[in-house]
């Protein structure tokens, strides 16, 4: 057996460093994925956490694994996963916010969509059709929310006196943003592992009350905050925002393929910015393709960034104009979703 004493586990390790999870976008190491690992000469074990329960990834990490192995001179590998059906990281804290009913996800698959206007604009429709609303602003390094609720740059939350931080409130919604803890105008530089836990303090260091819905501004993509969200609490739903073009199609898929994988119900998808800039009616093609609701257009209009950047929502702003109404409408769409099941 000397001539595979080379085969350490240590060096299967190393090697599974190299294999990243094709959902959750990290080395399986990192994500805690490996339970065990066993070498007996140049065969090597493995027990692994399944990320997704989804058989393609399943097959996919198999293949991925003996590939670095073989490389390494392993000659049999036999990879034997757990049945739990969940993130590997921290899986028992997965569960309900108390006093939250449902966290609502507003996600999309790229940046400058309008995510977080839509976000916002949910929020304060929700609110006005007569629920308990908070808004979290989970995009850490370009957190906007602030700005769009007018609150002013040096507000800082409150502690509570059971040492929670308390949301502040504006327009009737209870808000969050790692703006309310940086300085204005300085980028806020956050390592991963902090990152992580920023989204963690949020959701449930933060007083939130009683609320009907949380809606959480997800940054763009698929990464850190994505994943750490439905880590530590149960996402009721997403809602994902595209603009018409057809150019926007890998995107979602991405996105709506990530909110698959992590049993996250996709609520549909919102059309931002219809009308003769960027045209109109992917969004509900899109919807057609992936088979999920088409929630609602909204026109691309100047008003609606200037509502945003004065800090009264157009949903305030113009509580009878058209884009109030597609607004209400579409928080009517979600409202429906979550009372059909009560
Ligand atoms: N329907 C719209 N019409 C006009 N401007 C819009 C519309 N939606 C968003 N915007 C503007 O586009 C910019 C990007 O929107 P934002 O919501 O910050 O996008 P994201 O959160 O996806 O990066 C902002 O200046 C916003 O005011
Ligand atoms: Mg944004």
């Amino acid at each position: 057996m000397s001539t595979f004493s080379h085969i350490t586990r240590e060096k299967v390790t190393e090697c599974l460093r190299r294999v990243h999870d094709p959902v959750l976008k990290k080395d399986i190491i990192t994500l805690g994925l490996v339970r065990e690992i066993s070498v007996e000469g140049a065969h090597v074990f493995l027990h692994m956490e399944d990320a997704s329960g989804d058989a393609t990834v399943r097959g996919t990490l198999k293949v991925l694994i003996e590939r670095v192995l073989q490389e390494a001179g392993v000659t049999g590998v036999e990879v034997h996963f757990s049945e739990k059906a969940r993130c590997g990281i921290e899986s028992g804290v997965l569960g309900p916010l108390s006093g939250v009913k449902h966290v609502i996800a507003v996600s999309s698959g790229k940046g400058g969509v309008g995510k977080s206007t839509v976000a916002v604009n949910l929020a304060l429709a929700l609110r006005k059709l007569g629920s308990r609303v908070g808004l979290m602003d989970g995009d850490i390094y370009g957190p906007n929310i602030p700005i769009m609720l007018g609150i002013p740059a040096d507000r800082c939350p409150e502690g509570s006196e059971a040492g929670k931080i308390l949301p502040i409130e504006a327009h009737g919604v209870k808000a969050i943003s790692i703006g309310f803890f940086a300085d204005a105008g300085k980028p806020v530089i956050w390592r991963g592992p902090m990152l992580h836990k920023t989204v963690q303090e949020f959701l449930h260091r933060v007083d939130w009350g009683e609320l009907d819905f949380l809606v959480v501004d997800l940054p763009p993509g698929t990464g850190d905050v994505q994943l750490s969200l439905v880590q530590w609490v149960r996402v009721a739903g997403a809602v994902v925002v595209t603009t018409p073009q057809e150019v926007a199609l890998a995107d979602v898929r991405r996105a709506i393929n990530m909110f698959r994988q992590l049993e996250v119900p996709v609520l549909g998808i919102v059309e931002n910015m219809t009308g003769p800039v960027f045209g109109r009616g992917g969004g509900e093609r899109m919807a057609k393709d992936f088979d999920v609701r088409f929630l609602g257009d909204i026109p691309l209009d100047a008003q609606i960034r200037e509502c945003g950047d004065s800090g009264i929502p157009v949903v305030l702003e113009q509580p009878q104009g058209p884009v109030s109404k597609r607004f209400l409408q579409i928080a009517n769409s979600v409202r429906q979703v979550f009372h059909k099941k009560h």
